[in-house]
């Protein structure tokens, strides 16, 4: 199997390729990456040199991602090829593009926050006015961790986006006053025992909540503390809807909002697109029978996919983000004491201030307690010196 990317989402699809014997072979950006560190069996290269990714394909029997950032001419050119691209570039550029998203969710009847496009300040002013305040513009294409996302009052918010050469069309957003942030997360693979051939087979893990700090994930809770057994449902459908929708093969996570309706009652919006493992899915691999970076692997290769039920009634993710020493494993010999249920993942990155250096998952009963206790142990590894 190739894969495009080599950060910490590729890295962690090697354990389950080793358990199933499945061979990857990744592009990755540098050779001493997440990714480089643990598969043998790396070209470094740029996702728009398609040179660089016929030589990563090779014998491969089809191609995936660790993330969107592959152009669509290089996608369509290996297909032509004949080597399957899962996600395909027809569902792919759902998650590429957040204009072609929100336009495509609409048709499907998928519930979005009000939005509009824009490419002049005139145009830009005139949704503020339409809104009656603060907006939320976005770039279509290329962000990622909140980058290219921003709050604004006035065009002049926005001037560095819209005076560039040539036309960039932003997508403007309602600003959803939401009480939580949810992801429904979902894999789909072709074939298997879908009431008809173009659903497939669809297996979703419980809806999540997702935290963020400064526009970066920071915890994730699943299930979702909040959401009513109805809601949940619901955020599940959608994603169902979404990926059979979107033919949508691999793990699809949807970022959603809930947030008081025009009655008060509560109400589910969709935010945006993965087509990859996803961060709000991480608590999988300890808190899961079946693991999203397994499914991915399976989906992709349309095997039958896994179980996605619960081990424990609830899982906690925190993140590490940047630390205060260049070696957060120097906090190991205190983290694995105090926190024996703690299950620690580092990502072998290079230590940077906001840079996401790994994670703890903590499964049980109590989402207070493993909250508490990884925090706790997320604290000890960010403090931690060489
Ligand atoms: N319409 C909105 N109203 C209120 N807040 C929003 C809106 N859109 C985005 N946000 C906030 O900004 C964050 C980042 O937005 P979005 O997910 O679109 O950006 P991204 O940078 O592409 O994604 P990611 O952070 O998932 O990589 C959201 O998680 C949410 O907290
Ligand atoms: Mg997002």
């Amino acid at each position: 199997m190739a894969v495009i990317g080599g950060g910490q989402l590729a890295r962690m699809m090697q354990a389950p390729a080793l358990a199933l014997d499945v061979h990857l072979r990744v592009l990755v950006e540098a050779k001493d990456g997440p990714t480089a560190q643990v598969v043998p069996d790396v070209v470094v290269g740029d996702p728009g040199d398609l040179e660089a990714v016929r030589w990563l394909i090779g014998d491969a029997s089809v191609l995936t991602f660790e993330h969107e950032h592959t152009p669509r001419f290089v996608l369509d050119a290996i297909e032509k090829m004949g080597t399957p691209v899962r996600p395909g570039p027809d569902a792919l550029q759902f998650a590429q593009d957040k204009i072609l998203m929100r336009r495509r969710l609409t048709e499907l009847g998928v519930p979005c926050p009000w939005w509009t496009t824009a490419a002049t300040r005139d145009e830009v002013a005139a949704a503020i006015a339409d809104r009656g305040g603060a907006v939320v513009a976005k770039t279509a294409r290329g962000g990622y961790d909140g980058k290219g996302v921003r709050v604004i009052s006035t065009p002049d918010d926005v001037a560095d986006w819209l005076d560039v050469p040539g036309t960039v069309e932003l997508l403007i957003e309602e600003l959803v006053p939401y009480t939580s942030e949810l992801a429904a997360l979902t894999a789909r693979r072709p074939g298997g025992a879908g009431p008809d051939e173009s659903t497939g087979e669809v297996r979703s893990w419980p809806v999540a909540e997702t935290r963020q700090r400064d526009g970066v994930c920071a915890e994730v809770i699943a299930p979702a503390p909040e959401l009513t057994p109805a809601l949940a449902d619901e955020a599940q459908r959608i994603a169902e809807t979404i990926a059979v929708g979107l033919g949508v093969t691999g793990v699809l996570a949807v970022e959603m909002f809930l947030a008081p309706g025009d009655d008060g009652r509560p109400r589910l919006l969709v935010n945006e697109l993965a087509m990859r493992p996803h961060n709000s899915g991480h608590w999988t691999i300890d808190g899961a029978v079946t693991s999203q970076f397994e499914q991915h692997l399976r989906a992709v290769l349309d095997l039958p996919l896994g179980d996605p039920s619960p081990l424990a009634p609830a899982a906690v993710m925190v993140n590490l983000l940047g630390a205060d020493g260049p070696e957060p494993a120097a906090a190991y010999p205190r983290v694995l004491a105090e926190h024996p249920g703690a299950k620690v993942q580092l990502y072998g990155k290079e230590v940077r201030p906001g840079r996401k250096l790994g994670h703890v998952t903590e499964v049980g009963k109590d989402i207070e307690t493993l909250l508490t206790s990884a925090r706790a142990a997320v604290e000890l590894l960010h403090a931690a010196t060489a």
